[in-house]
């Protein structure tokens, strides 16, 4: 067997919790580090862990003997704290957004060609198992070329004190928080978006971010279109995800209990086929699984520092539609 990979954890809330599990559900891996600003969270975590508490990212870096990290932070910090991983050839597995704007993303892209060490950027969503079985619907011609795309991820979230209300820290709302997940899979199951029109609004908890947000998105010639809806504030919420394409239609439905996970209709067809999905392991379980063979094995991520920049740039186009109310290609 390969030896065990030694990993940190850099922000220890929410979303590090659940790398852990997708750690701790792959064999050969030890979480050894873990950092965070706030001394009571990286302790909390090492608790839970096992790990070690670092008192800085220095310390993480030059004493942690890390193979690999997963960088939990908010986004503002993303590019300050995979920086001295990078330069110490330490493999980053880092979270979505990748920055808080397309110049920082870029920044850290360029970090990381320029770095040994593996980088790739925490879109989970390409691991969820429905989408995973709808990705090979699609690429086996079984639904033809795409149409349309439709998206919708929501819930109730109650935000004050999170990050998520500093736009400084976060780089806005929903439509960066939960849209860089639909964009990318836009881009993963339809293709480049090259147009985006969109609105925001700030309806029920009244932060300094949206919490309602609404995107609608074209590639090259109209050739296929996306419509996109995300909120921190719908109170029921099911989540989502339609493809629609020449030949037959699919439905992801996220824990919707009696909605099958994945099904598909062929034209002419009668009925609605589910898909089993239950093959797959969950997308964080597998999202880690497919970091950690690609730092073992030296091999490139099928997420890229590129594909985090891209979502980034689209991001900076939606804002600029929802502010000046018309559609707005993307750089
Ligand atoms: N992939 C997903 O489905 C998913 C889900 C939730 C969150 N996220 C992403 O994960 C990141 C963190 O989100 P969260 O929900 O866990 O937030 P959170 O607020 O629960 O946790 C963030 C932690 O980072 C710490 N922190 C703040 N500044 C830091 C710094 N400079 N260095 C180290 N630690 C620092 C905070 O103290 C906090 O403990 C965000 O980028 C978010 O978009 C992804």
């Amino acid at each position: 067997m390969s030896r065990q990979l030694r990993i940190g954890i850099v922000g220890c809330g929410g979303i590090a919790r659940a790398h852990v599990k997708g750690y701790k559900n792959n064999q050969g891996v030890h979480i050894v580090a873990v950092y965070d600003v706030k001394p009571q969270a990286a302790e909390k975590l090492a608790e839970e862990t096992g790990a070690r508490v670092m008192g800085s990212l220095d310390e993480m870096v030059q004493g942690g003997d890390l193979d690999a990290v997963s960088i939990c932070s908010p986004p503002a910090m993303h590019l300050a704290n995979c920086k001295p991983f990078l330069k110490a050839g330490i493999s980053v597995l880092c979270e979505k957004p990748l920055e808080v704007n397309a110049g920082k993303a870029g920044r850290l892209a360029a970090l990381s060609r320029r770095s040994r060490s593996v980088f790739m950027t925490a879109f989970c969503h390409r691991f969820h198992p429905a989408i995973i079985e709808l990705k090979g619907l699609i690429d086996r011609g079984v639904l033809g070329k795409p149409l349309l795309f439709r998206n919708l991820f929501g819930g109730y979230s109650p935000l004050k004190g999170n990050h998520r209300t500093d736009p400084k820290l976060s780089g806005g709302g929903c439509l960066v928080d939960h849209c860089a997940h639909s964009v990318d899979l836009f881009r993963f199951l339809v293709g480049e978006p090259v147009i985006v029109q969109a609105m925001a609004g700030n309806i029920m908890q009244k932060l300094r971010i949206e919490d309602f947000g609404m995107i609608n998105l074209a590639t090259r010639g109209n050739a296929a279109f996306g419509e996109i809806t995300a909120s921190y504030s719908l109170q029921v919420c099911g989540n989502f995800v339609e493809w629609y394409g020449t030949k037959g239609t699919a439905i992801v439905s996220y824990w919707n209990p009696g909605f099958a996970d994945l099904s598909y209709k062929v034209k002419g067809g009668n009925e609605w086929k589910p898909v089993d999905c239950a093959k797959h392991v969950d997308r964080f379980t597998g999202e880690i699984r497919h970091f950690l063979d690609c730092v073992r094995n030296g091999k490139k991520p099928s997420v890229t520092a590129e594909d985090g920049v891209k979502a980034a740039c689209i991001a900076g186009a939606i804002y600029q539609s929802a502010e000046r109310g018309r559609r707005i290609s993307v750089a």
